[in-house]
């Protein structure tokens, strides 16, 4: 079976051919949709898989086994990114379809609608929507973890040094590095809740070690004590189902370049109605507004496009879109069961390769893309040389709450054989 028979495109105004890099579409607001013909989407049919890998330019030099932080992205969509800019150059037509790329993006975490939906560059500028734009005074509180990414911390401890607010981090494990269970962890943030908390922002999943927090019901309690929760989503959309709505977030932050393997520099906020109201935008212009005029009123809109403004590369928002049709094509519960399948075989098989060697800090019931283990005899940062050095594997370091450890992620280009050939690598490094 090759590509050709392998995928059906189908588009609303014509159909394409991948294989044939046809850029006839260009300008048009067809939205080009893969369909494996093959009965091959279960998560161990590595021909199927081997198929979706080949529309990965990725380099097989390379072992990337670091999609937690960059998501490459299949031709489809680096091909649709070329040709809405060639299009809007040649045209000057440099709108598009913005509602439909918010509807498709609403499908993925399963938002009510695409009015609920802000369009930011990244995760980090979605949490500042939020961090800058809810009322805090002085001394008012707000919680984080201890394995915060810059993304989520940064944009808080600005409001600190901006409004004297207070940043508590509520500790995901004891000194020993051990997960609290969610119980546990539930209980720590119920002590640090006081009647001067306004906030809870935590990670969906930890970018740390792959931690997921028991977000429903961290949501529950702020609700319970009238607290805004915020989710850093920076990592489950693409990855593993996500639902907004029965997480009970005020707002999620995400992006399109980790595990949708969109084009880079996108992302987006959900925030829920009854939030808008009381987030005001802080960086604004253009399109933010159902009313301004010179009797000097300003009226905002009141769906999440308050938080939208201004000229913007359509062409990245047209490549999410190609990025979301491709994975929803796929189907985003064969890839949940994809990265899961290779992240078991992946935990198994570090099990095996050198006890002593090093213990895992991703606790066992959080499955996902991300793994995280340390080092018991070797610095991470040697580790992570080695690793490159030996066979282009690339990785992560994580530096961040002190942990000092390696993270590795498994996506749907990921091959079982990739899987192998890493653990070979690691053995030989570890030895
Ligand atoms: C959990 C988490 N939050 C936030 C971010 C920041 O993402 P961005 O660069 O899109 O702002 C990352 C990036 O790795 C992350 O892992």
């Amino acid at each position: 079976m090759d590509r050709r028979t392998f995928l059906k495109i189908t588009a609303t105004s014509a159909a394409i051919n991948i294989a044939s890099r046809d850029t006839s579409l260009a300008g048009t607001n067809a939205h080009a949709k893969v369909i494996p013909i093959a009965d091959g989407s279960a998560a161990e049919d590595e021909k199927y898989w081997s198929l979706v890998r080949d529309e990965f330019p990725i380099s097989r030099e390379v072992l990337y086994f670091n999609n937690g932080t960059m998501g490459p992205s299949p031709r489809i969509v680096t091909d649709r990114v070329t040709q809405r800019i060639i299009h809007v150059d040649s045209t000057g037509d440099y709108g598009g379809d913005y509602e439909g790329i918010k509807s498709a993006v609403a499908r993925v975490i399963n938002a009510k609608s695409g009015d609920d939906i802000a369009f930011t560059h990244n995760v980090s500028e979605a949490i500042s929507i939020v961090s800058s734009g809810i009322e805090l005074k002085a001394g008012d509180e707000v919680l984080l973890t201890n394995q915060e990414h810059a993304g989520n911390a940064i944009p808080w401890l600005a409001r600190k040094n901006r409004d004297g607010i207070a940043i508590k981090f509520v500790p995901l494990t004891n000194e020993k590095w051990e997960p609290y269970s969610d119980d546990e962890f539930l209980q720590r943030i119920k002590d640090a809740i006081t009647p001067r908390t306004r906030a809870i922002s935590m990670p969906h999943l930890t970018c740390t070690t792959g931690h997921i927090l028991p977000i429903k019901r961290i949501s529950q309690l702020a609700r319970e004590h009238g607290i805004w929760m915020l989710a850093d989503g920076a990592h489950p959309p693409g990855m593993l189902l996500t639902d907004v709505q029965d997480l009970g977030v005020h707002a999620y932050a995400s992006c399109g370049h980790k595990w949708l393997c969109g084009p880079k520099g996108i992302g987006f906020l959900y925030i829920a109605p009854d939030f808008r109201e009381h987030v005001i935008p802080t960086w604004t212009g253009g399109e933010a507004d159902k009313y301004w005029g010179y009797d000097a009123r300003l009226d905002f809109m009141t769906t999440a496009s308050k938080y939208d403004f201004a000229t913007q590369n359509f062409a990245l928002f047209d490549g999410l879109h190609a990025a979301i049709d491709y994975q929803e094509s796929i189907g985003l519960d064969k890839i949940e069961q994809r990265v899961l399948h290779l992240t078991t075989m992946l935990r198994n098989g570090l099990k095996e390769l050198a006890p002593g060697h090093f213990h895992f800090l991703t606790p066992p019931n959080s499955m996902s893309g991300l793994t995280t283990i340390k080092l018991e005899h070797m610095d991470y940062k040697e580790f992570f040389n080695k690793m490159w050095e030996k066979r282009k594997v690339r990785t992560r370091v994580v530096p961040e709450g002190g942990l000092e450890a390696s993270r590795f992620s498994v996506h749907i280009y990921t091959s079982e054989d990739d899987v192998a050939s890493f653990l070979e690598v690691a053995k030989a490094t570890l030895a």
